[in-house]
């Protein structure tokens, strides 16, 4: 029998809502590996709410997560930390390097909780974002581009199945935005990662296959008039 391979990232009929506001009404998606999709959506529209709850950083009201064809949303609180180790990168718009531990102890960590850390591995990373020699200086020496890069080493060191970025190059000037976007693009291609990118940049949004716009709190085809 063939087996089919599940996305690397699911969610099915996801809702949250905070109060009186519902943020998100029935959020569907499927990520597939090597795939690059991008969401945009107004301020507020809830797009760093569904990105916590499909890395798990949140628990959905309703609906269903999983990773790599497991669920995820209902695992608790220390499992769901360790799968999302192995499974699951994070970029966001602040770096969150651990000032007192070396670059590539950083890009250590999420191997390291899963349980396989690889130090070859994170090497080989460091070198591909162009920081080669520098596993043993503390991130309070880098500059935010290169911290932002180490971010990016560390999200794929554990070869998760998916990389969620939400406004990974939003702190960066325009050049170093685009180099950081690239690489995490060109790494997670090389390591068949799918990524979910959120960004308001229509330049990084370019990067992507397929783009999700989020408006009322549910996924449209028409792009959102932001005037
Ligand atoms: N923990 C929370 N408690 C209450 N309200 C929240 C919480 N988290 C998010 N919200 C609300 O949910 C809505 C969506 O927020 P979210 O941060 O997901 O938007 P966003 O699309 O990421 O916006 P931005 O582009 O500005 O980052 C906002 O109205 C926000 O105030
Ligand atoms: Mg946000």
């Amino acid at each position: 029998m063939r087996r089919v391979t599940p996305p690397a990232l699911s969610a099915v009929n996801l809702t949250q809502a905070y109060g009186d506001v519902t943020v998100l009404r029935g959020v569907s998606l499927e990520l597939h590996a090597g795939e690059v999709v991008a969401v945009t959506g107004p301020s507020g529209s809830g797009k760093s709410t569904l990105l916590h709850l499909l890395g798990g950083l949140d628990t959905p009201q309703h609906g269903e997560v999983y990773w790599a064809g497991e669920r995820a949303d209902t695992l608790d609180t220390q499992r769901r930390a360790q799968r999302r180790a192995g499974r699951i990168g994070l970029v966001f718009q602040h770096h969150y390097l651990l000032d007192d531990l070396s670059v590539l102890d950083n890009v250590l960590i999420p191997g390291r909780l899963a349980g396989r850390p690889d130090p070859e591995h994170a090497q080989h990373l460091l070198a591909r974002v162009g920081l080669a020699g520098r596993g043993r200086d503390m991130p309070g020496v880098l500059s935010g581009g290169e911290r932002q890069r180490v971010a990016v080493a560390r999200a794929l060191a554990a070869h998760p199945a998916a990389v969620l970025a939400d406004e990974p190059t939003g702190s960066l000037d325009r050049a170093n935005a685009q180099t950081v976007a690239a690489l995490l693009v060109e790494l997670a291609r090389e390591t068949g990662a799918g990524v979910l990118l959120v960004t308001h940049d229509e330049r990084l949004a370019q990067h992507a296959g397929r783009v999700l716009h989020l408006l009322d709190g549910q996924f449209t085809d028409t792009l959102p008039d932001y005037g």
